[in-house]
């Protein structure tokens, strides 16, 4: 099987990262040494910057993942600053900026950034459309999920198997385990 250094603090990311690659044949193991966020407008400038530093720090090939939600009526507020606004704001206080908003459309994107030492890195996006829920909803998975919906069903009510046959997360890595497994 082969294996990757996934650099990140956050345990929910590994959980799901695993359930999507392990039957791909990737193993993940997590590592914890973070690395420097980047306070840029794009999540593959940050996934980018973020994977080339932690190969060059842990001299080897790693992955990060830097995600974010973008939502329509807000002008795609807080996006690329999601972690944040999650800290400052929280999930009550979005669906209370939201509370006169008819345009409830929203993006959840999420960026791999793929690295080994002393080379550039590579990043593979994947996004899922939805909408911001009226209240919170479901105390499963983490950050927005319970504020954010597909189909009528937001993240938080979904077990990770649902989640993760639909999520951003799930379509970039799905592209990552596709470009991995090509040889590379
Ligand atoms: P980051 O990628 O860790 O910087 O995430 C930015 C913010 O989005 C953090 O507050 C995360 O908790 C949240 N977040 C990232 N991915 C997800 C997800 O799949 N569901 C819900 N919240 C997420």
């Amino acid at each position: 099987m082969r294996k990757i250094i996934f650099v990140t603090g956050n345990p929910h990311k590994v959980i799901e990262a695993t359930g999507i690659l392990a039957p791909l044949g990737i193993e993940i193991v997590q590592n914890n040494c973070g690395y420097p966020e980047l306070q840029e407008d794009g999540l593959a400038a940050i996934a980018s910057f973020g994977a080339k530093w932690a190969a060059n720090k842990l001299n080897c090939e790693v992955m990060v993942d830097d995600s974010g939600i973008f939502i329509e009526g807000l002008s795609g507020f807080p996006g690329p600053y999601s972690a944040y606004v999650a800290k400052t704001l929280g999930n009550e206080r979005i669906i209370k900026l939201m509370e006169r908003e008819s345009n409830r459309n929203a993006v959840f994107k999420c960026v791999i950034g793929y690295c080994r030492p002393d080379e550039e890195a590579l990043v593979f996006s994947g996004e899922v459309k939805g909408k911001i829920a009226k209240s919170i909803r479901g105390n499963l998975g983490f950050g927005y999920d319970p504020i954010f919906e597909v189909d009528g069903v937001t993240f938080g009510e979904m077990g990770d198997e649902e989640k993760n046959r639909i999520s951003h997360r799930c379509r970039a890595l799905v592209k990552f385990a596709t470009w991995l497994k090509d040889g590379k």
